[in-house]
């Protein structure tokens, strides 16, 4: 588990490249976090380091929303608004071997989600945001073990106790 304080936008964009440089292909990573905790901030950023360079929409009301990187296709999803399970399976997502899901609101996927790689909590946190990145498995703990040593990630504070 790693626990960083993220002072400001720009600390969360650092997090964002040092997770996306590191990332195993087909990675599933589920964005937990209150209303306006930063997982778009985070998820945008990501998709930037990615190569994403047109215009990145949130998912709010299209639930996907889904880009072309090296390797496949990367998938931001925002399930904040879904109706049920039948509207999962009507994104029609089941047979997509993504190089990257990046999940907001995996919380209401619920069972019809893959397992995430990694959990990535985001909390409000004085003027900034506080973030704890949870590996799923053991295909995200070699990912943070990678992600630790990441200078970018270095130059975060650790959040005073
Ligand atoms: N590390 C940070 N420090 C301070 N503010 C931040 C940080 N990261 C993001 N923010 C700000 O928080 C606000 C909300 O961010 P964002 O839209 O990413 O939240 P969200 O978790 O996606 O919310 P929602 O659940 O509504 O989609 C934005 O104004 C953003 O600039
Ligand atoms: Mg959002």
């Amino acid at each position: 588990m790693i626990h960083r304080h993220l002072p400001d936008d720009a600390a969360t964009q650092r997090l964002a490249e040092a997770l996306a440089a590191n990332q195993p292909r087909g990675a599933v990573v589920h964005l937990q976090g209150d209303l306006g905790a930063g997982k778009s901030t985070l998820a945008r950023a990501w998709l930037r380091a990615l190569g994403v360079t047109g215009t990145v929409r949130s998912p709010t009301y299209t639930l996907v929303e889904r880009y072309p990187v090296e390797g496949g296709e990367a998938l931001h999803l925002d399930l904040y608004r879904i109706g049920d399970a039948g509207e999962f399976d009507f994104l029609g997502l089941d047979d997509i071997d993504a190089a990257l899901w990046l999940v907001e609101w995996p919380e209401r996927g619920a069972a019809a989600l893959q397992a995430p790689d990694l959990v990535i909590q985001l909390a409000i946190e004085g003027a900034g945001r506080a973030v704890e990145l949870v590996p799923g498995g053991p295909l995200g703990a070699g990912w943070l073990a990678a992600v630790s040593d990441d200078p970018r990630l270095s130059a975060l504070s650790e959040p005073k106790p």
